[in-house]
C-alpha cells in the first residue's frame, strides 16, 4: 500500500496534520479514554481531528456519553462540544484502530498486589494495534512502562507482520506528563518528549503531537523517551520519601516543616520545594518507579535509594495511622470505643479519584484496629474498606462525634471553617493551622 505523506497545513503548531491523499486531517485513534487518553483525544479534536476514542470499558464510554467524568472545566466543554458535532466517535471494538492514520495508546499500566508490573492491558493493546496495523500508520506508545516496551510490543511484532518501523509505519513512545487536578497546567503547556524508532518515526510523530503540546523534546531513542518518563516520577518518589522524612526530623527539632520548606524554596537554584503529606496516590508516582525497579532486580542492578523511596511511600499512610492511634491511646480512648473522621478521600487535593489514596489506607488501618471510621470528601462519595464494607461521605461535618479527625487532603474551595472547631486534629497535610490540640504525624 502507498504510505500517505503528511503534509503541514498553514499553522503546523495548531492544527493536525492532512493526508496527501485524501486531503482530510488524518483521523487519530485513542486507545483508552481514561485520565489521559479523554483529555489526549478532546485535544486532537480541537486541533481539527476526527477523532476514534476506543475503550474496552462500555461502562467508560457510557459515563463519557453521559458526560460524567472528572475532567476541568475547559476539557468537560470541549466535550460537549466533541460529542455534538459527531468528529468524535467512541467504540468499544478494538479493532476500529484499522480506520485511523494514527493511533496513540495510552492504557493503564498497573502494579500486582506484590508492586510488581502488571502490563496486561498494555500488551493486549499493542497486540490488538499491531494486529490491525497498515501500512502508513503513525503509532505511538504513551502509557508509562519499562524501558523496551515499544520496541518488543510494537516495533518487532510489527516487523514480524511485515511493517518496519520507519519504512512502513512510524513508531514512538511519547511520555504522557499530564498533571490531574490542577487546572494551572494546561497539558500543552507541559514540553512533550518524543522518541522515535528512527528519525522519520520521531518526525512523524512531532507532528501528530504538536497541537496537544506548545513544544517537543525529542530524544534519540525509544528507550531513552521510557526512561525519561521513569526518570521523572522516580525523581518525584524520592523527593516526596525526603520530604516526609525530614518533616519526622523537623518535628522532631520542634521546628515547622512547611516553613523550612518554604525557605529553601527561595534559593533560584539546587533546590525543588516537595511538601511532605500522608502519603503518595494515584496512579502514577506509587506504581511507575516499579516499571523502573522490577526489571533491574531481574539484572540484578541495584537500586538502593529509590528502593528505599518506595519502601517509605508504602509505609507513609502506616505510619500516620500509628501515630492516630497513639493520639488516641495517649487520651485514655480504647480504639473500639473511638471515633475518627478522615478527611480527604481523594488522593490528593482537586481529583475525585481514590486510586492508591492515602485516606483511604489510613481509613482502613483505623477500622482494622476497631476505630468507628468516618470521612469526608465533597469529590469522593463513596469508597470501600478492605474491599468490604462501604462508607459514604459526611456531607456536612459538624466536630461534635469524633474523638479525633484526620485530615488527608483538602480540595481547594472545598468549605473548611468547621475544622478550626474540632478540638483534636491530626494534619498529615501540613496546611491546618497550628495550634492547640493540633498534632502533625
Ligand atoms: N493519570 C495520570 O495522571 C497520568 C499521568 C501521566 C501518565 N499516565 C500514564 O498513562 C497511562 C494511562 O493512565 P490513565 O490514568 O489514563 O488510566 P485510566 O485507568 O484512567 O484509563 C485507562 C483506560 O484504558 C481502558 N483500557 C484498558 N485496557 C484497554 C485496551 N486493551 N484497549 C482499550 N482500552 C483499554 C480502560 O477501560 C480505561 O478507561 C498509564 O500508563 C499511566 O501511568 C497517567
Amino acid at each position: 500500500m502507498p504510505e500517505a505523506r503528511v503534509l503541514e497545513v498553514e499553522a503546523p503548531a495548531a492544527r493536525v496534520p492532512v493526508t496527501r491523499v485524501e486531503t482530510a486531517p488524518a483521523t487519530i485513534a485513542v486507545v483508552g479514554l481514561g485520565y489521559v487518553g479523554l483529555p489526549t483525544a478532546l485535544a486532537l479534536h480541537a486541533a481539527g481531528a476526527p477523532v476514534i476514542g476506543i475503550d474496552v470499558s462500555e461502562r467508560r464510554l457510557l459515563a463519557i456519553r453521559s458526560r460524567d467524568v472528572d475532567l476541568p472545566r475547559t476539557d468537560v466543554l470541549r466535550l460537549e462540544g466533541a460529542l455534538g458535532d459527531g468528529r468524535l466517535r467512541l467504540s468499544s471494538i478494538p479493532a476500529a484502530v484499522a480506520a485511523a492514520d494514527a493511533v496513540i495508546v495510552c492504557v493503564p499500566t498497573p502494579v500486582d498486589e506484590q508492586r510488581r508490573p502488571h502490563p496486561a492491558a498494555l500488551r493486549a493493546a499493542c497486540a490488538n494495534v499491531v494486529a490491525h496495523a497498515r501500512a502508513g500508520q503513525t503509532i505511538v506508545l504513551t502509557s508509562t512502562t519499562y524501558v523496551g516496551s515499544t520496541r518488543e510490543l510494537l516495533v518487532e511484532p510489527l516487523a514480524e507482520r511485515g511493517l518496519r518501523a520507519g519504512e512502513d509505519v512510524f513508531v514512538a513512545f511519547a511520555p504522557e506528563r499530564i498533571l490531574p487536578g490542577d487546572p494551572t497546567v494546561q497539558q500543552r503547556a507541559v514540553p512533550r518528549v518524543v522518541g522515535g524508532a528512527t528519525a522519520r518515526c520521531t518526525a512523524r510523530t512531532r507532528e501528530l503531537l504538536a497541537p496537544t503540546a506548545d513544544r517537543i523534546h525529542t530524544v534519540s531513542s525509544l528507550e531513552a523517551a521510557e526512561l525519561t518518563k521513569l526518570y521523572e516520577n522516580t525523581f518525584r518518589a524520592v523527593n516526596l520519601a525526603f520530604a516526609n522524612e525530614m518533616a519526622g526530623v523537623s518535628a522532631h527539632l520542634g521546628i515547622d516543616p512547611v516553613e523550612v520548606v518554604d525557605a529553601a524554596a527561595t534559593k533560584p537554584y539546587g533546590f525543588l520545594a516537595h511538601y511532605p503529606g500522608p502519603g503518595v496516590g494515584g496512579h502514577c508516582i506509587p506504581v511507575d518507579p516499579y516499571y523502573l525497579l522490577e526489571p533491574l532486580r531481574g539484572d540484578g542492578v541495584a537500586a538502593p535509594i529509590a528502593e528505599q523511596a518506595m519502601a517509605a511511600i508504602e509505609a507513609r499512610p502506616g505510619a500516620v495511622a500509628e501515630r492516630a492511634l497513639s493520639l488516641l491511646r495517649g487520651r485514655g480512648i480504647a480504639w473500639d470505643e473511638a471515633t475518627a473522621l478522615v478527611v480527604g478521600m481523594a488522593y490528593k487535593p482537586g481529583v475525585a479519584d481514590a486510586r492508591e489514596s492515602p485516606g483511604l489506607a489510613i481509613a482502613e488501618q483505623l477500622h482494622g484496629a476497631g476505630v468507628d471510621v468516618a470521612y469526608h470528601d465533597p469529590r469522593v462519595a463513596e469508597v470501600r474498606l478492605a474491599g468490604e464494607r462501604v462508607l459514604r461521605s459526611v456531607p456536612q461535618p459538624t466536630p461534635a462525634p469524633f474523638d479525633l479527625v484526620v485530615v488527608t487532603a483538602l480540595h481547594d474551595g472545598a468549605e473548611r471553617a468547621w475544622l478550626d472547631d474540632c478540638e483534636h486534629v491530626l494534619d498529615a497535610t501540613y496546611r491546618v493551622r497550628l495550634g492547640r490540640n493540633r498534632h502533625l504525624v
